[in-house]
C-alpha cells in the first residue's frame, strides 16, 4: 500500500501519512512523493487548500532513521530538503492534524502550517541533540519566532517532548480535539476556507507570511548543510547505532 494517500474533494487536497507499522516515519521517497503532490497541488486551480495528517495515534516519527544510515541526505538536491522548499514556500493554506508523536520533522514541518489542530494525544518533540545532528526545516528560526526564546531553548537544546496543552499554550496548536474527531473537524476547517474567494485567501497567506520567506529558504539550507555534515560526525554514529540496538546512546567524550 502507498505510504501517502492523496485525496481531492470540493477543493481540499488531503494528505495521509500511512506507514502506520513504522510509525509514520518518512523515507526518502516518502519526501519525494509529499513534493510532488505539494506542487502538483499548487499548480491545480481546483485545489484550494492542503490537508496533511496521519492516524489517531500517530502524526509522523520523523524521519526513517534506518534511512540516516542507509540513504542519509548528502546535499540540498536530497529529497528532505526539497520537500522542504516546497513547503516553506506553499502558497496555499496548509492545515495540520496531529495525534499522538509528531518527532523531528514531525513537529518542525507544523511551524510551515497555517494551521495545527491536536487530539489531546499529541506529543511533540524535536530531538535534534539527542541525535547528535543539529535542528532543521528552519526550525532554529520559527521554533523562537512562534513560542519565545527560552522555551525553544528548552526543546532544542534538552530535545524532551512536550504535550498538546503546551503547544496550545505557545501557539504552535489552534485548537485540541478528541484524537476520534480530530481529522473530521480539520476537514470541516478546510472546507470553511475552500469556500471563501482563493485570491482574497492566498493574497492573505502571502501577506502574512512572504516578508519571511528568504530568511526561512536561507536558514533551512544552513542547517541542512551542518545537518548532513553531522550525521557523518562520531556523536550521530552513535545515536543511530543505539537506535538500531534499542539501546541508550552514550556520548562520553563526544
Ligand atoms: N525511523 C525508523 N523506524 C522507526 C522510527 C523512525 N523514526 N520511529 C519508529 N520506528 C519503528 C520502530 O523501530 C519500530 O519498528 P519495529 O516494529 O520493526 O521494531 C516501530 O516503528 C514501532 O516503534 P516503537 O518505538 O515500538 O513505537 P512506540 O509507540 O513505542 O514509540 C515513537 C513511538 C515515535 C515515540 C518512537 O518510535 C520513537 O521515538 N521513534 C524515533 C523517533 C526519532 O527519533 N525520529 C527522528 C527524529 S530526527
Amino acid at each position: 500500500m502507498a505510504d501517502i494517500l492523496m485525496h481531492t474533494e470540493s477543493g481540499v487536497c488531503t494528505l495521509t501519512l500511512s506507514r502506520a507499522d513504522k510509525k509514520n516515519s518518512l523515507t526518502n521517497s516518502m519526501y519525494v512523493e509529499l513534493e510532488l503532490a505539494l506542487r502538483s497541488a499548487q499548480q491545480n486551480p481546483e485545489i484550494r487548500v492542503l490537508v496533511i495528517q496521519g492516524n489517531e495515534s500517530v502524526f509522523c516519527a520523523g524521519n526513517d532513521i534506518n534511512d540516516f544510515t542507509e540513504n542519509p541526505p548528502n546535499n540540498l538536491d536530497a529529497p528532505v530538503f526539497k520537500f522542504l522548499e516546497t513547503l516553506i514556500a506553499f502558497p496555499k493554506p496548509l492545515i495540520a492534524g496531529v495525534c499522538g508523536p509528531a518527532v523531528g520533522i514531525g513537529t518542525t514541518l507544523l511551524f510551515h502550517c497555517d494551521l495545527v489542530y491536536a487530539g489531546d494525544n499529541a506529543v511533540f518533540s524535536m530531538p535534534f541533540v539527542n541525535l547528535g545532528v543539529c535542528p532543521e526545516a528552519a526550525s532554529s528560526l520559527t521554533v523562537p519566532s512562534v513560542m519565545g526564546y527560552q522555551r525553544a531553548a528548552q526543546a532544542l537544546l534538552l530535545g524532551e517532548p512536550f504535550m498538546a496543552e503546551a503547544a496550545l499554550e505557545v501557539g504552535l496548536v489552534n485548537q485540541i480535539v478528541p484524537p476520534t474527531e480530530l481529522n473530521a473537524f480539520v476537514q470541516r476547517q478546510a472546507a470553511k476556507i475552500a469556500s471563501k474567494p482563493i485570491r482574497s485567501v492566498i493574497e492573505t497567506k502571502r501577506l502574512l507570511r512572504g516578508h519571511q520567506l528568504s530568511a526561512l529558504q536561507e536558514r533551512m539550507r544552513e542547517e541542512a548543510k551542518l545537518f548532513t555534515q553531522m550525521l557523518q560526525e562520531p556523536a550521530a554514529k552513535e545515536a543511530l547505532n543505539a537506535f538500531a540496538e534499542k539501546r541508550k546512546p552514550n556520548f562520553a567524550g563526544l
